[in-house]
């Protein structure tokens, strides 16, 4: 058997002084398809791909801040599937979507200083759908509206008055013709995404998947890094987590000059050492602070001025709550006042035995 560890945690520096779009979020390939659930509600046993080890709520609190999330008309309501056709099937179905609508509600509750956002791919098309179960849940108090997000590649707001608006929740939808009719944001028009699947794992390459702009476009402020297979695959998600995704994190900003504020993957718990949460440390440290690894980026230190590593101790020391230390202060960006640690404890396996 692999031997598993608890890692004391990851740290994400995560003030929330900047806009929005300057920060990276650790996201979730179908969130809801998750090992373990044999069956559908009904009994039909479930045969559709599992890519997740752990609920919703689990991940939530495991420091997963993006979902994905497949919504099907079924049964006069709204379902996740993990289906084909744009059809729900008793043997594709996982579960009524307002279940996982309201774990993310009682998250959001308990956690006033976080935001999260939902990828809809889209198949319901009863009128009004998706915003009747938003409703039900009680997550529409958190919704973040169409007409504050940026048009045009502009700035997003402060995290911090995201924060204090209570907008904490963003939801997009794959299908345009919502976004005027439901209020619900069409993704592609405030995201670029690279291609999913195989396809987009090849490395030294990183396309746009069609509905996207290229990964490059500036007039989109929000930059989604896929990586993971056609079919997901528990045993080799270890090593693709690992080292190939940063290099795959590292060839998409090579490639477009962008780096990801999401960064979507199977079985995110899976790695040989920091895995997806490192990656999207990586991809935090080079939108907050101009820094290729958190432990360079110097309290209140101005974007690009970096320790190197070994310069100072890294900050990921201390299990609680608290704020950077450092001795560089310049004029430029003020960090520190925003700065506080949060700690990701994230069950690791600690070698890829597979
Ligand atoms: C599942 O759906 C099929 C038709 O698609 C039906 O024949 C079958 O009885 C259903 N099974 C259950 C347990 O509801
Ligand atoms: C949402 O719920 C409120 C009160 O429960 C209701 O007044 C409103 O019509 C609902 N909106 C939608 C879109 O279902
Ligand atoms: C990205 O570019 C840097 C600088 O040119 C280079 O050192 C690095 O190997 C490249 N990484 C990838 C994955 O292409
Ligand atoms: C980031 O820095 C820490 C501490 O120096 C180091 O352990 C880790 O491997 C670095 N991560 C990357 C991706 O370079
Ligand atoms: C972190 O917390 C664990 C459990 O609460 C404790 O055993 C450990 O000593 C702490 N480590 C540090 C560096 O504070
Ligand atoms: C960083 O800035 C804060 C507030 O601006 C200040 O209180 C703190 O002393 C500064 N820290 C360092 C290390 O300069």
């Amino acid at each position: 058997m692999k031997e598993v560890r608890l890692i004391a945690g990851f740290v994400i520096l995560q003030g929330t002084g900047l806009p929005f779009n300057r920060y990276a979020w650790l996201t979730t390939h179908n969130s809801f398809a998750r090992l373990g659930q044999i069956r559908s509600p009904f009994g039909t046993p479930n045969v559709s791909p599992r890519n997740q080890q752990d609920t919703v709520a689990q991940q939530l609190n495991n420091g997963v801040r993006g979902l994905m999330l497949d919504m099907y008309d079924y049964q006069n309501d709204i379902w996740l599937c993990h289906s084909y056709g744009g059809n729900c099937y008793n043997y594709t179905a996982f579960v009524p979507a307002i279940e996982v609508l309201k774990e993310i509600n009682v998250f959001l509750e308990a956690n006033p200083s976080e935001v999260i956002t939902i990828f809809i791919e889209d198949y319901v098309t009863s009128p009004m759908g998706l915003p009747k179960v938003f409703n039900a849940s009680g997550l529409m108090k958190y919704w973040f509206p169409v007409s504050r997000m940026p048009k045009n590649g502009g700035d997003w707001p402060l995290l911090s008055d995201m924060i204090k608006s209570n907008l904490r929740l963003l939801v997009f939808t794959s299908k345009s013709w919502k976004e005027n009719k439901e209020g619900i944001a069409y993704e592609w028009r405030y995201v670029v995404e690279n291609q999913y699947g195989t396809l987009g794992m090849t490395m030294g390459s990183c396309p746009n998947r069609a509905e996207s702009a290229p990964m490059s476009t500036v007039s989109r402020s929000l930059v989604l890094v896929n990586y993971f297979p056609d079919i997901p695959d528990f045993a080799t998600a270890c090593k693709k987590n690992s080292a190939p995704l940063l290099d795959m994190l590292n060839t998409c900003h090579n490639l477009s000059n962008r780096w990801a504020n999401y960064i979507a993957v199977d079985f995110y718990k899976r790695s040989d050492g920091g895995g997806a949460a490192e990656a999207t440390d990586v991809s935090n440290a080079r939108l907050i602070c101009g820094c290729s690894n958190l432990s360079s980026c110097k309290a209140n230190g101005s974007f690009g001025n970096c320790d190197v590593p070994e310069a100072r101790p890294a900050p990921r020391t201390s299990n609680s709550t608290g704020v950077l230390t450092g001795t560089s202060s310049s004029s430029g960006f003020m960090l520190n006042s925003w700065l506080k640690l949060v700690l990701v404890k994230i069950m690791l396996l600690n070698a890829c035995l597979l």
